[in-house]
């Protein structure tokens, strides 16, 4: 019979790719769940990170506190785990957002809208005093690369994808719950501050997966079981007592001073 240690070794490498993709997202959103303290109001992301962060939150049972879901499908899920749902424009500013990415930058850029709700989840995070962002470690690359996620109108449709080229239609992704096309940019990315300018400023989209420094407030990385901690351009209110490790140049977690 194999040993633990050899059937470990003949397991396919996909497989265990997988599982320590799955060990880092959980110990990512782990952490992420210790930062919620009772009477928060709680931004909720969307996707396979988060969904380890929503039964963590509701085992603790954080007195008092409301959340706001960026999906339908996580408000759902949320909710069968009887944690309390508000709208955003009930409770307001949020005290803390909590969601995944997709890709995460040496700079602190990050991509997301791989769910196809970036646009919720940009709401969210700029209606939080502190976003913290939760991956695990194999998001983290050194150039962001095309897809970027976008949300169109509509209306005119054929001419906003013709204006974006390279940039089509996601297959088989119904519209988003506002209303809007869930599509995808192949182009170049470049610099990734030109070309969120250059996506906003097109006519017909309603928002796009680039998320900038500035919007983050911190990024917890899963790797095995431990969690690497940056800190994002965004000023963070209530990080007071323990000061993330800001970047360098090289994207290295560098020691404020
Ligand atoms: C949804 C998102 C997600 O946060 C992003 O796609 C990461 O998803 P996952 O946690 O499943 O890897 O932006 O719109």
């Amino acid at each position: 019979m194999a040993s633990p240690r050899s059937s470990r070794r003949a397991q396919p490498s996909r497989l265990r790719d997988e599982q320590a993709t799955a060990a880092g997202k959980r110990a990512a959103a782990e952490a992420a769940a210790e930062l919620v303290a009772p009477g928060m109001r709680l931004g909720l992301g969307t996707g396979t990170t988060v969904a380890f962060l929503l039964p963590v939150l509701a085992r603790r049972g954080v007195a008092g506190l409301v959340c706001v879901a960026t999906s339908p499908a996580t408000e759902s899920a949320a909710r069968e785990l009887g944690l309390e749902l508000r709208g955003l424009d009930e409770v307001g500013e949020l005290d803390l957002a909590i969601d995944g990415a997709d890709q995460v930058e040496p700079s602190g850029w990050l991509i997301k809208g791989g769910g196809a709700a970036h646009t919720r989840e940009k709401i969210v995070a700029h209606a939080a005093r502190r976003f913290v962002v939760i991956v695990s470690g194999d998001k983290v690359i050194e150039r962001l690369s095309p897809p970027v996620p976008l949300e169109l109108m509509r209306f005119g449709l054929g001419h906003t994808l013709r204006e974006l080229h390279p940039a089509r239609v996601r297959e088989g992704v119904p519209l988003s719950p506002d209303g809007g096309v869930i599509a995808d940019y192949f182009g170049p990315i470049g610099e990734p501050r030109s070309l969120a300018a250059r996506l906003s400023a097109t006519a017909g989209v309603v928002e796009h997966g680039l998320f900038a420094p500035e919007i983050v407030s911190e990024i917890l990385i899963g790797e095995g079981d431990g969690v690497n901690r940056r800190a994002g351009a965004r000023t963070d209110p209530l990080a007071g007592d323990r000061p993330a490790p800001a970047l360098n140049e090289g994207g290295e977690a560098a020691r404020r001073g």
